[in-house]
């Protein structure tokens, strides 16, 4: 049976899934368009992550996963489902606590004031929001900008691993006292947690405080400021970030 642009027909197709296709007896399927070419063999996935995964692709099969989630109270007074920004390939992943007014309203992460002070923290080490994939603990906003309680971070915490498995960043920066204590396990403070190099399975994990408490203590700003100095070592070392622009 003759290839027309939208059909490809499995028989005589050397390789095992097409095999299996034909062994149902299906001489003939229906693809979209835009599949074709990549279906054929003639083209390989647009947007390759570290392993050649496709990073966007199953970010976005995440996304629709989750859905309109109600695995907490926190659906109750959302309006946006605020997954994380930035460019997933880049192999640095920061973690806050949760969005805040604004970021529940745009659905993008750290657009408010402590956002605006991220920026210019990345600024200081070379960084932006393209040599970075930004994402919380939780993805839907805690009411009044309250800390997530422990069930809520629970609730929320499978997508988190979600996303850290398919970005598969070369190291984690958790901002706050929160993110910090979810992602190593820890019940310290702050204060004590940053300033070490703790781990999430193998990958470096570096707490410092969040960029709101820097806005509202200015004396924080020299220990972030080693953080970051830390941070941009341990950057050269690993070879961070990651080229490939594939941003969300
Ligand atoms: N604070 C956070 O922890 N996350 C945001 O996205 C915004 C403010």
């Amino acid at each position: 049976m003759a290839e027309d642009r939208n059909t490809l027909t499995p028989r005589g197709k050397a390789d095992p899934f097409w095999n299996s296709v034909a062994s149902f007896g299906i001489d003939e399927i229906f693809v979209l368009p835009e599949w074709i070419s990549e279906l054929k063999g003639e083209k390989t996935p647009s947007v390759t992550g570290k392993e050649g995964g496709n990073i966007s692709g199953e970010l976005e099969a995440l996304t629709s996963r989750v859905g309109n989630c109600r695995a907490c109270r926190l659906c109750e007074e959302r309006n946006s489902i605020v997954f994380g920004g930035g460019n997933p390939s880049a192999g640095i992943l920061f973690i806050g606590e949760g969005p805040g007014a604004n970021e529940d309203i745009q659905g993008k992460p750290f657009v408010g004031r402590a956002g605006k002070l991220l920026d210019k923290i990345l600024e200081a080490i070379d960084l932006d929001r393209d040599s970075v994939y930004i994402t919380n603990i939780v993805k839907c906003r805690p009411p009044g900008n309250r800390n997530p309680s422990p069930d809520e971070v629970a609730a929320c915490w499978w997508i988190l691993e979600e996303q850290i498995r398919i970005m598969k960043p070369g190291i984690i920066v958790s901002l706050g006292a929160p993110a910090s204590r979810t992602m190593t396990g820890s019940t310290e403070g702050i204060g004590k947690l940053r300033g070490s190099i703790h781990r999430y399975g193998d990958i470096p994990v570096l707490p410092t405080y969040h960029p709101a408490a820097l806005l509202r203590t200015q004396a924080l700003k020299r220990p972030v400021w080693e953080d970051m100095k830390k941070l941009k070592k341990l950057l050269d070392e690993l070879n961070l970030p990651r080229t490939g622009k594939d941003k969300a």
